[in-house]
């Protein structure tokens, strides 16, 4: 869908932010501003401000803003041009569509369409289970009977498929429902024999499985009977709206709980989500069936950094805790582990012990990730043999070595040396030992990867894993690339103009890119201050001079950056990411890095921002209302150039 410019234009003169908020809230004036409660949020006092003379929303309570746009992609879970074809349509402004390419109609058509059929289905199920006297007496009676309250059953919009082979796909088809769409879904089948659709869902309770804005993408369905050759549980084949290692169970209804815990429980199946949901545990969320993925540690990532694992104490699930360790490990985040007794589930352990009895276990029994990986292994391994104790300083070591975070690494080789009793010398050159062979073998692996795999994609990814390095990391990076390459000039196309190409010097495009965004590690702060003071009186670096400078942070510092020019940094190489070689093509790494690092920047100076206004006087209203704006309209350019710059 492409509206043409002049109509975006035309449509953001038209509107008025408060006419369209108002369609949803009731906005009462203060001041110069409306005020809501907000609609993300259970309140009692209003928090969500609407700003006429800036045209634009902001909900304290969760941290969201915006335009009139914003503010329906936001509650509609519109697309952007979704949501401008909704505010042309309130304002009369007529749109051709023609410019759509018939290739992007159909992609949108599709996803669309799928949602429905999706939604369709989600209802008819849970209608079966409410209403017809099957799903009554088979499907109702077993939820009943596993202690599932009515409003749960409400709440997740449980189901029951028919123990038929046509009852869904003759409902769904008789409602108009593309034949196409219902097998691209895996919701029916279709017949080797004669061709014909059948109910793949048969017999079962349903648990629809909605993303993380609610919206259905598929399903699992349970087995009722005991049969052991039917499989306990089936799940809608992965499809255009459905790629099961980006959900995450139960994120829809857990988010917010998520947020204001500052904690994700993560568990292994529909009910054990359902079940601590229903007894007031409510930031939960299961990785259904799947291994824990990268994909849906950042998805947990934009509400929470900790997670809290539970695990059934078989081997299995203990293996599984060691794995879902180091990926959050990996990516940054704080990971606990509650390992339940007697192969106790959440739910099955809340029924034979009740809720108050799980509450005071996970207090009293969730583990750091440090803990629990000692506990296990020194019930395994004999520590008074030397070579069982190797064994396990490199058993975790290796765990130590994918913690990004210098300083918390340190902290933990300090702590785990104190408790394995051996000096913390040795204890790091374990942990660093470890980082390099993980960093050998991911390297072999990306090679091997590309080697079966060599998409043109391949040489774009490395400069997206500078998204992935924390804050910090981002910085050195850019110091990095700096102090390594200050005096090479590259192309850059301004983004109003592309066909116009400047030719710019690095340490000038630092200076203007950087300007106004001050890094937060000081070390680097300062000597990349002072390489731009240099630079600025006599146009020439000398970097021996940051090689003996009186600061021995600076000295250190430099050597380091300067050392490791031609390895790729530390953390790519962990990835197994190879970072393309800055030469081959400077302009597109350089200003990839940068602006990643803008958008990150810009978005914690923005979170900074938030909690200000959460406090902020009448009087610092405007202020920073225009801090904001500024901040916002710095984001939507930064995310502009990338996009540019990463797509080309
Ligand atoms: P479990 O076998 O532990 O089942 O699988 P459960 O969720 O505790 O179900 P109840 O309590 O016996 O009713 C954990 C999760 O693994 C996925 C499902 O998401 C399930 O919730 N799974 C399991 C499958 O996808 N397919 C299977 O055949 C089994
Ligand atoms: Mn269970």
């Amino acid at each position: 869908m492409r509206i043409p410019e002049q109509k975006v234009e035309e449509i953001y003169n038209a509107v008025d932010i408060v006419e369209v908020v108002s369609d949803y809230l009731p906005l009462k004036k203060r001041g110069g501003n409306y005020w809501a409660l907000s609609p993300f949020a259970n309140e009692k006092t209003p928090s969500f401000a609407v700003s006429p003379a800036k045209g634009i929303y902001k909900d304290f309570s969760t941290g969201k803003g915006g335009n009139a746009v914003n503010f329906l992609m936001e509650m509609e879970g519109y697309t952007y041009p979704e949501a401008l074809r909704h505010l042309a349509k309130k304002y009369g402004i007529e749109l051709e569509e023609a410019e759509e390419s018939e290739e992007e109609k159909v992609g949108r058509d599709k996803r669309q369409s799928l949602f429905i059929v999706n939604e369709f289905a989600s209802k008819w199920f849970h209608q079966q289970l409410l209403e017809s006297e099957e799903g009554r007496k088979i499907g109702l009676s077993y939820f009943k009977e596993r202690g599932i309250l009515q409003k749960t059953i409400e709440d997740f919009q449980l189901g029951y498929a028919p123990d038929s082979w046509e009852a869904f796909t003759e409902a769904a088809v008789a409602q108009k429902h593309n034949p196409e769409f219902l097998t691209d879904l895996g919701l029916s089948g279709t017949s080797e024999k004669s061709g014909k659709l059948y109910d793949r869902f048969r017999g079962r309770v349903m648990f629809p499985i909605t993303n993380h804005t609610g919206k259905v993408v598929g399903f699992g369905g349970r087995v009722l009977t005991s049969e052991k050759q039917m499989a306990k549980y089936i799940n809608s084949s992965e499809s255009a709206v459905y790629n099961k290692s980006q959900i995450l169970y139960g994120l829809y209804h857990a988010r917010q709980h998520v947020r204001n815990e500052d904690q994700c429980i993560l568990t292994e199946g529909y009910m054990d989500t359902i079940v601590l949901h229903q007894n007031g545990i409510q930031n939960v969320v299961a990785s259904s069936g799947t291994a824990l993925t990268p994909e849906q540690i950042r998805l947990i990532r934009r509400f929470t950094k900790n997670v809290l694992m539970i695990y059934d104490g078989d081997a299995a699930g203990v293996k599984a805790a060691m794995r879902g360790i180091d990926l959050l490990l990996e990516e940054g985040m704080n990971a606990q582990v509650l390992v339940l007794p007697d192969n106790h589930d959440p739910d099955s352990y809340i029924g034979e012990h009740g809720s108050a009895a799980f509450r005071e276990f996970a207090r009293a029994e969730a583990k750091s990730f440090l803990d629990f990986k000692l506990d296990n292994l020194s019930q395994q391994l004999d520590v008074s043999d030397p070579a069982q104790q190797a064994e396990l300083i490199r058993a975790i070591s290796d765990t130590l070595a994918r913690l990004p975070d210098m300083l918390k690494r340190q902290l933990f080789v300090k702590n785990t040396a104190e408790r394995l009793d051996i000096s913390e010398e040795l204890m790091a050159r374990a942990v660093h030992e470890a980082m390099q062979s993980l960093g050998k073998q991911q390297r072999r692996e990306a090679q091997r990867q590309q080697r079966f795999d060599p998409k043109p994609e391949a040489e774009v990814k490395p400069l997206r894993a500078f998204e992935t390095l924390d804050l910090a990391r981002q910085e050195k990076e850019l110091l990095r690339i700096l102090l390594n390459h200050h005096d090479k000039s590259f192309e850059l196309h301004p983004t109003e103009n592309l066909e116009e190409v400047e030719n710019i010097r690095l340490i000038d495009f630092f200076m203007d890119e950087l300007e106004g965004l001050p890094f937060e590690n000081t070390v680097y702060e300062n000597l990349k201050e002072e390489i731009f003071k240099v630079y600025r009186q006599n146009e020439t670096l000398q970097l021996h001079q940051y090689l003996s400078h009186p600061d021995p942070a600076i000295t250190s510092l430099t050597a380091d950056l300067l050392s490791l020019a031609e390895v790729p940094s530390e953390n790519w190489r962990k990835r197994g990411v190879m970072v393309p070689p800055i030469d081959h093509d400077l302009s597109r790494a350089v200003q990839s890095a940068m602006y990643h690092y803008q958008r990150r920047k810009v978005g914690k100076l923005l979170d900074e921002l938030q909690e200000k206004m959460k406090v902020m006087k009448e009087e610092e209203e405007d202020e920073l209302f225009e801090m904001f704006m500024y901040l916002t309209k710095m984001r939507k350019e930064v995310a502009e150039k990338l996009g540019i710059v990463v797509e080309k």
